[in-house]
């Protein structure tokens, strides 16, 4: 069990998350290791504390790129079932939507975002699922520039919400990373979190390229995929961007996000060149 640290909030500790009459109960990091997707869910209210508690962490986040507007809308099941296409695969007591201006790295940002919140609903004791199959009907949001990105159904599990990391079903470290030099055991704790995110189908699109003090990362081509589904692979690189990012946090590792050039003019055969992370 996470070690229970009181008189705190997650401002005044970094990534903790506090809950009221308890403490801190974990932090993002920590929920890395123990979170799961949740199917089944207590159709129950939350208290308003802890709903609002979670506009006010995601509303706090700071994008992952400059100058990308978000706005999250927490909606119930009938607002879901007016505004969404698709099958409520998951019936739960609440979806988060996130909408976002679409420029450029939207749907990465996007991921970005959400699991930060997901993992914070962790923290908190509550389950959380990326519903993908949610197709809004309509994809600009009426009087606004934003557009639907994705939604997250949470509330309280009915079964078990915790699972240990060695249960998640991943490739094997090796799958998914390279390493071209000898790395620091920051870079290994950071890529061993990246593993554990989660995506869509569990396809796991990251493919990352360790050289020195820089982790490079690339989207695995999918030629069976076109349209939504491949641009879900995004919201995916986004959400292991998360797992990468709060681990660097965790270590007090500084980093900086990268674009090389050098690097995005190379056609690759199997992937594409997303970004690059830098230790500073
Ligand atoms: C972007 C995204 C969309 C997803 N959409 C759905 C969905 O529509 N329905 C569903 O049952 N699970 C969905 N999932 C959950 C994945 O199937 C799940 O994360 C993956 O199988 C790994 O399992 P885990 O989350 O328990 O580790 C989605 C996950 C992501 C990241």
């Amino acid at each position: 069990m996470p070690e229970k640290i009181f008189g705190l909030n997650y401002h005044a500790a970094g990534n903790y998350v506090y809950q009221h009459g308890i403490g801190v109960i974990m932090n993002l990091y920590e929920a890395i290791f123990v979170r799961k997707t949740i199917g089944k869910y207590k159709i129950e209210p939350l208290e308003q504390a802890l709903l609002d508690g979670i506009i006010n962490f995601a509303e706090s986040i700071p994008p992952l790129f400059e100058g990308i507007t978000v706005e999250y809308r927490l909606m119930g099941r009938s607002e879901i079932k007016k505004n969404f296409r698709g099958v409520l695969t998951y019936k739960a007591p609440y979806y988060l939507v996130l909408y976002a201006e679409n420029i450029s790295d939207y749907q990465i940002n996007g991921g970005y975002l959400m699991q930060q919140v997901s993992l914070y609903m962790t923290a908190k004791g509550l389950g959380s699922c990326f519903m993908g199959i949610l197709k809004p009907k309509k994809v600009k949001t009426e009087g606004t520039k934003l557009e639907y990105v994705i939604a997250l159904a949470f509330g309280k599990a009915v079964n078990e919400v915790y699972r240990s990391s060695d249960k998640a079903k991943r490739l094997p470290l090796n799958d998914i990373a390279i390493f071209k030099s000898e790395v620091s055991r920051n870079i290994k704790t950071m890529i061993q979190a990246a593993r554990l995110a989660p995506s869509s189908m569990n396809s796991q699109p990251w493919r990352l390229v360790v050289y020195d003090n820089r982790i490079h990362v690339f989207c695995k081509k999918n030629v069976f995929l076109t349209g939504i589904l491949n641009e879900v692979k995004l919201i995916d690189i986004g959400i292991c961007l998360a797992h990468l990012l709060v681990t660097a946090d965790e270590l007090w590792v500084d980093v900086k996000l990268i674009h090389q050039d050098n690097i995005s003019n190379i056609a690759f055969k199997k992937n594409d060149y997303v970004i690059s992370i830098k230790m500073c």
